[in-house]
Parts: C-alpha cells; structure tokens; sequence
C-alpha cells in the first residue's frame, strides 16, 4: 500500500472553544500543544495531534492527511503523482505547522485538500484521557475513517484506487448512489467515496462524516450518555453497520459534520481480501434523526 493510514483531519472553525469542549468533554480526546485563539490540537493517542482545528471565517473540513511511511515513499508517490499528470504542491512552512517531516499537497476530483506526509512529531507527554479510558484504536490503523462527498464518483475512484492504491473492501448501490468503501491497513475502511455532490442534505461542513473508533465498547456508551448529557445534536442513533461490524452512534460536531463515536469493527487482510457488495447498511440501529420533508 502506498498510503499508511489516516493521519489527522483538518478543519476551520468560527469556535474553537466549542470544539475543545466536543473534543474533550464529549469524545474524550486531550488537548496538545497548541491551545490559541488561532489552532488547538487535539490528541487521541500518542501523536502531537490527530485533529488540527484552525480559526476562520466558516465551519469545514479545510485539508485530510495521509500518512505515508517514511521520506522514500513520499518520493515514490510524488514520482507517481508526475507520472499520473497530477499537480501538488509543498506550501512553505506547512510541513512544520503540521508537526511533520515533510507533506505535499494535493487537490483531489472532488476538491477535497490532501495533505500527503511522513514523520508526524509524537508528544512528550503521554496520552491520557479521563473520558476514554481504553483510548483509541489508532496506531497501524491511524486515526479513523472519514466519507467523502465524492462527485465526480468515476474519476474519486480512480484517483484513489489506481493513483493512491487503496484497496476495495466492498460497495454498495445506496438507493441509486453508489458507495465504496476502502482500505488501506487492516482498518475495514479508511475511506469512503459517495457518489454525492457536497450540496447533498447530510454534507455538512464539506463532509459526511469522520470516525473515531475506542479500544473498550463501554466508553463508546459513555461516550453516548455525556453526549446526551450535554444536549449534543445526533445524526444517527446508536446502532451496528453491516459492514465493518462498528457499533456506533453519530453526534453533530462544531462544523457541522457528523462524528461517528464506535468500537468493534472487524479487520481486514489487504493482501488476500475480495471485494463484496454489501447492499445494506446496518444490522440493526442507526436511525437517521432530522431527515429533511420533501
Ligand atoms: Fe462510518
């Protein structure tokens, strides 16, 4: 696999404070080094950060970065990146605000920012959370997932199938949309690609959703009960998906876009896996609450 993992997500915000307290209180991840007017980084595991929030004047995904394994397969991918006629770029200074060694930056067919990098800083300080006492299950699965509002679908996927080389787990036609959910560890999906446009009623801060996954299913329901506590907006009741296992429910975050809070969900082998289609989505549970009337 070319791309390790998902590294961190960023995002711009008008309330950085709301998101220290969804970060913290709500999803239990620490606070890191930076806690300004201007960035806080939040940390679920021992990485610097793993969600960079920067201020601005909207409330959305402003870049998703990738993490690559070390400074040679940076080249290598950038070598495939001139091979393919894809333009990237290396902003000055950008490597160093990130807390890595080196990062290209690349705009993919749907417009999302990339953020392509290897050497991502680990804190001094270890991580520990009072609010997800098993922590997160990162490490060679990376941060999570996100879902990507992916038009033009044809050409998203084969940007990242035969570009990137991630790895299809399976697909589904969701009521004429289609869905690809893809790999690029053991983590059943780090990606996935809906055949939406970002106009879409549940695209909200430019994105579908992005996922955390907890070690200890316990702090997933206590996850649930501070959320209900505080009055958070879900998007999905609590509920287990048909395809990567994931009990889980779905809280609104400060941009808008949901947060799905899960544990459990099961791995797969990129070396020996077969694509599937998987034509449903839940096993049971996962009610989306607040759908438009048409
Ligand atoms: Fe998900």
């Amino acid at each position: 696999m070319k791309i390790h993992s998902l590294g961190y997500l960023v995002v711009t915000s008008t309330d950085l404070a709301g998101w220290k307290k969804f970060g913290t209180d709500i999803l239990g991840m620490t606070v890191g080094a930076q806690d300004s007017d201007a960035e806080l980084w939040l940390r679920a595991d021992e990485r610097a950060h793993r969600v960079v929030i920067e201020a601005g004047a909207s409330d959305e995904v402003a870049a998703i970065g990738w993490e690559v394994r070390n400074d040679v397969e940076l080249e290598a991918l950038v070598a495939d990146f001139d091979a393919a006629g894809i333009s990237y770029e290396r902003p000055e200074g950008l490597a160093a605000r990130r807390a890595v060694e080196d990062l290209v930056r690349v705009i993919d067919p749907a417009g999302y920012v990339l953020e392509f990098y290897w050497g991502h800083q680990v804190a001094q300080q270890l991580f520990s959370s009072p609010n997800a006492v098993g922590g997160f299950k990162t490490g060679d699965q990376g941060l999570g997932h996100v879902v990507l509002a992916a038009a033009p679908f044809e050409e998203s996927n084969r940007f990242y199938r035969r570009t990137l080389g991630f790895g299809l787990t399976d697909f589904a036609d969701m009521g004429g949309t289609p869905g690809h959910f893809l790999h690029t560890n053991a983590r059943h999906h780090s990606l996935a690609l809906i055949g939406c446009d970002k106009s879409a009623w549940f695209v909200k801060g430019g994105l579908i959703h992005l996922m955390v996954e907890l070690n200890d299913p316990s702090d997933v329901g206590r996850a649930h009960d501070r959320a209900k506590a505080a009055d958070i907006e879900f998007f999905e009741t609590i509920g287990q998906h048909a395809n990567d296992e994931m009990f889980s429910f779905y809280i609104n975050s400060p941009a808008g876009f949901p947060i799905e809070v899960g544990s459990g969900a099961i791995e797969v082998d990129p070396a020996t896996h077969t694509s599937v289609n998987i034509p449903f989505p839940d096993m049971w549970g996962h009610q989306v609450l607040n759908v438009p009337q048409q």
